[in-house]
C-alpha cells in the first residue's frame, strides 16, 4: 500500500469541517494496515484498483484480476468506461441538473478525480458523503476529504446491508440536508448484492428517505453482451464472492417508479458519450450498463 497517498497533504485532516482527524490510519500494524485489512483474499476495491492501473492492491488480488483478465481481455475496459460514466454522470448533476449534494455509497479507492473533486470543480458548495465497507478504503479515506472551503466532504465506514444506519449516521446528518435533493450513486456496486440479500429492498428506504427533485445514479455488471462461456468462466473465477451479474431488464427494475433521465438504461460506455472519443468500445469489451432517475 502506497501509505504516503495515505498522509497525502492535500488530505482534509486539517479541516475542521472534515472528518479525516477522527480516522484512525495509524494504530496500527507494523505495515500501516489497518487490522481489519486482509490482504491475503482478493477485495473488490483492491480489484478494481488494479484494473484502473492503481497501486493500493495486493498479490491476491492482482493474481484475481488477471484470471478475470484472461476470461474477459477487456476487462480494463470496463473499470475505465465504468469509471468515465461516474464522471459524465457527476458532471451532468452538478452542471446542467443543479444537484448540491452527493451520496456515494461503494466509493472505492480514491481514483482521481473523485465525486467530490468532480462535483465541487462544477459546484464549489457541492456537499459529499462516501460510504464503503471495505477498510482499504477506510485507510485511504483522507484523499475523499479534501474539499473546498464553501462545499464539505465525509467518509462513513458502513454497508450498503444497513441502510437505515447509513441515514441515521451523525456525519451523513452533518454533511446533507435531507429537506433537498440528493444524487444517491450506487456505482459498480449492485452487483456486489445478490439476489438473497434484497438489492431492491436495500435500495428502498435510501430513495424514500430522499426529497423530490434527488436522482439515483446506477451502474452494474451484465453478462448480456458477451458469450455463455464466458460469463460462466467469470462466474467460476469470483466463486464464492456475493456477485451477481444482471440482464438489462433486471437491471431496468431498480429504477421502477421513477423518471428516466434521458437516454435511459444503455450500456455504460454509450451514457451521454458524445464528447468521448470515437469509436466508443462495443458493448462485448465493457459488459456494462448504465442509467440515472429523477426520485419524486
Ligand atoms: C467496483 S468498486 C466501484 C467504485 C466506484 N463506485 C466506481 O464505480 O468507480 C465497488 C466498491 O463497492 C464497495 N462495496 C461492495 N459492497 C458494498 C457494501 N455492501 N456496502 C458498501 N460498499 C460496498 C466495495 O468495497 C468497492 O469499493
Amino acid at each position: 500500500m502506497d501509505d504516503q497517498r495515505v498522509d497525502d497533504q492535500r488530505s482534509g485532516a486539517r479541516d475542521p469541517r472534515s472528518v479525516a482527524a477522527r480516522i484512525d490510519t495509524s494504530a496500527a500494524h507494523p505495515r500501516g494496515l489497518h487490522p481489519r485489512i486482509d490482504t491475503s483474499v482478493a477485495h473488490p476495491a483492491r480489484r478494481y484498483d488494479y484494473l484502473l492501473g492503481g497501486k493500493d492492491n495486493f498479490a491476491a488480488d492482482r493474481e484475481s484480476a488477471d484470471r478475470l483478465i484472461e476470461a474477459f481481455p477487456t476487462m480494463r475496459t470496463w473499470a475505465m468506461e465504468n469509471r468515465a460514466f461516474l464522471r459524465r454522470a457527476v458532471t451532468h448533476l452538478a452542471g446542467e441538473a443543479g444537484i448540491r449534494q452527493f451520496l456515494d455509497i461503494g466509493t472505492g479507492i480514491p481514483t482521481s478525480p473523485n465525486t467530490h473533486e468532480i462535483a465541487q470543480g462544477i459546484a464549489p458548495d457541492a456537499r459529499v458523503v462516501y460510504v464503503d465497507n471495505d477498510p482499504i478504503v477506510l485507510a485511504h479515506a483522507r484523499a475523499l476529504l479534501s474539499s473546498t472551503p464553501e462545499g464539505a466532504t465525509a467518509y462513513l465506514d458502513a454497508d450498503l446491508h444497513k441502510p437505515h444506519e447509513i441515514l441515521a449516521h451523525p456525519e451523513l446528518r452533518g454533511t446533507l440536508d435531507l429537506s433537498q435533493p440528493v444524487a444517491l450513486m450506487l456505482v459498480a456496486v449492485l452487483h456486489f448484492i445478490p439476489d438473497s440479500d434484497d438489492p431492491h429492498g436495500l435500495i428502498a428506504p435510501l430513495i424514500q428517505a430522499l426529497a423530490p427533485g434527488s436522482y439515483l445514479v446506477l451502474s452494474h455488471v451484465t453478462y448480456d453482451f458477451v458469450p455463455r462461456e464466458t460469463a460462466d468462466r467469470l462466474n467460476q473465477i469470483v466463486g464464492s464472492e456475493p456477485f451477481r451479474a444482471r440482464s438489462t431488464a433486471e437491471f431496468a427494475t431498480f429504477f421502477d417508479g421513477l423518471d428516466p433521465v434521458d437516454p435511459g438504461v444503455v450500456p455504460v460506455q454509450e451514457w451521454r458519450a458524445e464528447h468521448e472519443p470515437q469509436p466508443r468500445p462495443t458493448s462485448a469489451e465493457v459488459g456494462g450498463l448504465a442509467g440515472i432517475a429523477r426520485i419524486g
